[in-house]
């Protein structure tokens, strides 16, 4: 049973779906492992490292994918339209897919991987439950986002971060502020902390409250009715109404006013991510303050941050907008990200004398929560053509 890891070809993209020590595993478990020559690259993974683990070295997309039963990727695979290269065409029918694959964004490609007889399997759609914590690619990849945005916002500030007392006189700790506490804020606030800064933090989850206080930062929010019911039983943030908006902006504008730096990560999955600060908040800020919207890729907490750039406004605050901030960090990103999909495949995988087999339970809530497509079909609840 062949198991291919290839190259990615998205702009911006430095990760790899497979580090040396997980295509050891992955050998252990029977497979033969090949890897897309400069597949590592991105991430300072030679080929020869992937080589010593176990893995052959493909020359090239076509004969890496080639008969694979199974394809392991970071981004969702290039269609035809979308660059010169069509990343799909070169994998066979019935194999697996395991990546992330952007559903809500690329609604098109999922009828692309069912008509192709894939079975494709979202990662960033892993139930939030304890089993499968270790397969939980939100969870790595926003882990190391959150600690690279405030390095990046770190950077980006002309002063320091934290309080020095030198003979020349005192510098003031940096003033941080994160919206939103999820995986990557809860990093940024332990990161900002640690370099120094007053961290303070909102959410509008109430279980966030706590967490925020006890890695030492303060906590603001309305903590009004609606707030208290405000997590669904997946843990993630609902749609706030539009009152609970108005008066969550008006305590934020405040605060927002007197902050050297904002990290914003808030997102709601499938939605475009709440606006938090408004143009007028902006405005208030002072020059020098910097704003760094992890959020950008899905529209943004902030109206002026754009994907992929630092806008410096008319008052002087920088506003960074990085895409794909774990990249940034692509090494680490890649040795977690594979290590997520090997702790996903490996339950799959039967190891008997006649060699590996794959034995999926289509039933299992984590295969029918991450699986788009199968047997021709998209067959996922919330993207199969019947879905309410
Ligand atoms: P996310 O990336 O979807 O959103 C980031 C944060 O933005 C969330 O905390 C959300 O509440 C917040 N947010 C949304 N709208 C907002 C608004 N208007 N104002 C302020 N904040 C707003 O969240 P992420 O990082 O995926 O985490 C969601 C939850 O899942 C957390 O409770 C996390 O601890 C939990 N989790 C559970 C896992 C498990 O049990 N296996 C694994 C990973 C996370």
């Amino acid at each position: 049973m062949k198991l291919a890891i290839l190259k990615e070809r998205r702009a911006g993209e430095a990760r790899v779906a497979a580090t040396p020590d997980t295509v050891k595993r992955l050998k252990g478990l029977g497979l033969d492992v090949v890897v897309e020559t400069g597949a590592g690259q991105g991430a300072s993974i030679p080929d020869g490292a992937f080589e010593a683990g176990g893995a052959a070295i493909a020359p090239d997309l076509a004969s890496a994918a080639a008969d694979a039963d199974i394809v392991f990727k970071v981004q969702r695979p290039l269609l035809p339209g979308e660059a010169d290269v069509d990343e799909l065409a070169p994998m066979k029918a019935g194999a697996l897919l395991v990546s992330t694959l952007a559903p809500y964004d690329a609604r098109d490609s999922l009828q692309a991987y069912a008509d192709k007889g894939i079975a494709a399997f979202a990662m960033e759609l892993m139930p939030r439950i304890t089993r499968a914590q270790s397969m939980d690619v939100l969870s790595s990849q926003s882990n190391l986002a959150g600690y690279r945005a405030v390095l990046d916002a770190a950077t980006q500030y002309g002063r320091a971060m934290p309080m020095m007392m030198t003979a020349a006189g005192t510098v003031a700790p940096a003033k941080l502020f994160v919206m939103g506490v999820g995986v990557a804020g809860l990093q940024a606030i332990a990161t900002a902390r640690r370099l120094g800064a007053v961290v303070s933090a909102t959410d509008v989850r109430p279980a966030t409250k706590e967490q925020v206080q006890s890695l030492g930062a303060s906590f603001i929010a309305v903590e009004d009715e609606e707030f208290k019911a405000a997590e669904t039983a997946g843990g993630y943030a609902k749609e706030m109404s539009d009152a609970y908006k108005a008066k969550q902006a008006e305590l934020v504008a405040s605060h927002i006013a007197k902050q050297d730096i904002v990290v914003t990560t808030a997102l709601i999955p499938g939605r475009p991510a709440p606006v938090l600060i408004s143009e007028d908040m902006v405005k208030t800020m002072k020059p020098g303050s910097v704003i760094v919207d992890l959020a950008v890729e899905r529209g943004g907490n902030c109206p002026l941050s754009r994907p992929g750039e630092v806008v410096v406004t008319d008052n002087g605050v920088t506003i960074v907008g990085f895409t794909n901030v774990a990249s940034r960090l692509a090494t680490d990103a890649s040795a977690l990200y594979a290590k997520n999909l090997l702790n996903f495949i490996q339950p799959l995988i039967e190891t008997g004398e006649a060699g590996p087999a794959l034995r999926i339970d289509w039933d299992d809530q984590i295969i029918t929560g991450t699986c788009l497509t199968r047997d021709g079909k998209v067959v996922h609840p919330t993207f199969a053509p019947d879905a309410g």
